[in-house]
């Protein structure tokens, strides 16, 4: 170490016992199919936000941190860019992750670092130049013309192997300079990885090597008998060849990373939409409306059983089609897999998702673009979900705590459905959108259908209440609310580093027909009872 280096980690280890953050390190646990992320032994949910693309840079990272306080995040999502990271061949420059992660210590947040390494949104825009101009050493993916394309092949060993070498190289220095802190909870392995301009390797060894048999580990793991890949998956063989090589190949660096310092990973996703869902994606085949490889939706599978050092697959989701959103919530919640948003669109329609993600046990949600560089925002910043960030994140451990412990349920508004029932079997939250409406009317819901409400269970007649624009009346099943039940207390109040404080007590327009939740949102403790 020279003398800067060493000045620099003396400063980071001053910045680190400033400041209360986790002394173990992060791991994800599950019980029962529900998952939580553990920091200093308690759940933890990710508020998140991601900065944009060019963001991580020394010089523009005054204009990021503001943007994700003024959000109310608790963790920032930041690229590390391989071309910086390693300019010459086993030369490695940190200065990106030293500004990153000490200024997220000085502004109070946690960090998910995002490795931009091999793949970046289906290309190799981030590979470094020495890689960039030696195609014949670091091979491109071939398409079916026999061309080169502007993605790094996942079928070359030497690809794998130059980026592992980097990707441990930053692991190796985040164990130096973050050990004792643990401001960084997860590492995002490459990003959107897989090809665009070819559904596989068209190169003569993959073509060699796809005429062939399907190995039997991939036959096991799929449930297929024995035959070359055209018998074996047909529709499907080039997409299959593609991510069997792929996920391998991200498992391989993951791997080598984790040994160096073992921090959960992830993959997040270019995930496969409807057709014209979008207009840029209206094919949605491998290679031209996703990238093939990548862990897509009918994927998961494949990538949960050759790449078992990465942790959680996150689908990138950027539709705010809600029963679309659902969809691909429901294929990403699985036994084997927490659920975990790490980007989604920042327009306010997208926001009661977050209420949506929670309640399918989500273990974070960020929305992508946050930042003050004007790439995104004209104006201050996203708002639907700064009110969300705002009203959850003083409670954030103990909502990450009721969901770890499969307490918490959600409603989220949608067209044709302003009236939801939440089950907790001896009581029934009946959530309604758009109060108030007149006597003799249905709730006529909200303009937008943006309510949201969630609904917790802290005892067998006490629940934690919080919504937007949402009405929520406590019940007996079969009765309708109001009969033969009352509401015993309703404080309102907030959470403070882990104590409730009651502001006031609500009773009168505030409880009638429900506790009414108008657009500032609330967070009220209820406890009510039977006559
Ligand atoms: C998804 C990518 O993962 C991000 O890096 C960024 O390019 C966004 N798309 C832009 O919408």
């Amino acid at each position: 170490m020279n003398r800067a280096q060493a000045l620099l980690s003396t400063a980071l280890l001053t910045l680190g016992a400033v400041n209360a953050f986790a002394t173990e390190a992060p791991r994800v646990v599950h019980q029962d199919g529900l998952y939580a992320l553990m920091v200093d032994g308690a759940p933890y949910l990710v508020l998140g936000a991601q900065i944009n693309n060019s963001s991580s840079w020394p010089a523009i990272l005054p204009k990021v941190w503001p943007a994700l306080e003024d959000m109310h995040v608790n963790t920032a999502e930041a690229p590390v860019y391989w071309e910086q990271l390693e300019p010459k061949p086993g030369s490695f420059d940190f200065s990106t992750v030293d500004a990153l992660v000490m200024g997220a210590r000085e502004h109070h947040l946690q960090l998910v670092l995002l490795w931009f390494g091999t793949w970046k949104n289906g290309n190799m825009h981030y590979v470094p130049e020495w890689v960039k101009t030696d195609p014949r050493k670091y091979p491109r993916m071939i398409n079916a013309a026999g061309e080169p394309i502007d993605v790094l092949s996942a079928n070359s060993n030497t690809n794998r192997d130059a980026d592992k070498r980097a990707f441990t190289a930053m692991m190796r220095h985040l164990k130096e300079i973050d050990a004792t802190n643990h401001t960084v909870l997860m590492i995002q392995v490459e990003n959107e990885s897989g090809g665009i301009g070819s559904p596989r390797d068209f190169s003569p060894a993959s073509n060699k090597e796809f005429a062939g048999e399907v190995p039997a580990d991939l036959l096991k793991v799929m449930g297929k008998p024995r035959g070359n890949w055209s018998e074996v998956f047909s529709g499907k063989a080039d997409e299959t060849f593609q991510a069997y090589h792929q996920s391998r190949y991200v498992n391989e660096i993951a791997a080598a990373g984790k040994r160096e310092f073992d921090i959960p990973m992830y993959c997040n996703v270019w995930i496969s939409y409807p057709v014209a869902e979008l207009p840029e994606r209206q094919i949605p085949n491998p290679g031209i409306g996703y990238p093939s490889g990548g862990p897509v939706q009918d994927m998961i599978s494949l990538w949960k059983a050759f790449a078992p050092s990465i942790d959680i697959i996150g689908p990138d989701i950027y539709s705010d089609d809600i029963g679309f959103y659902r969809q691909v919530l429901a294929a990403y919640r699985r036994p084997d897999n927490a659920l975990w948003i790490p980007e989604t669109g920042n327009g306010d329609s997208y926001a009661p998702f977050f209420f949506l993600a929670l309640g399918q046990g989500a273990i974070g949600f960020s929305p992508f673009g946050v930042d003050h560089t004007g790439w995104t925002f004209t104006d201050n910043g996203p708002k639907a979900h700064t009110e969300n960030f705002a009203l959850i994140s003083p409670m954030a451990r103990e909502i990450a705590k009721l969901n770890y412990e499969g307490k918490l349920k959600t409603a989220v508004e949608e067209a044709g459905a302003t009236s939801q029932e939440l089950d907790f079997g001896a009581w029934q939250a009946a959530v309604r959108f758009g109060f108030p409406q007149p006597d003799g009317h249905r709730p006529p819901g909200t303009p937008d259908h943006h309510g949201r409400a969630l609904v917790a269970q802290l005892g067998p007649d006490e629940f934690l209440v919080a919504g937007v624009d949402a009405s929520v009346a406590f019940h007996v099943p079969g009765r309708l609310p109001g009969l033969r039940m009352q509401i015993l207390r309703a404080e309102e109040g907030y959470y403070e580093n882990g104590t409730w404080h009651m502001t006031r007590l609500w009773n009168g327009d505030q409880t009638d027909r429900g506790i009414n939740f108008k657009h500032a949102g609330a967070v009220v403790r209820i406890r009510i009872g039977t006559f």
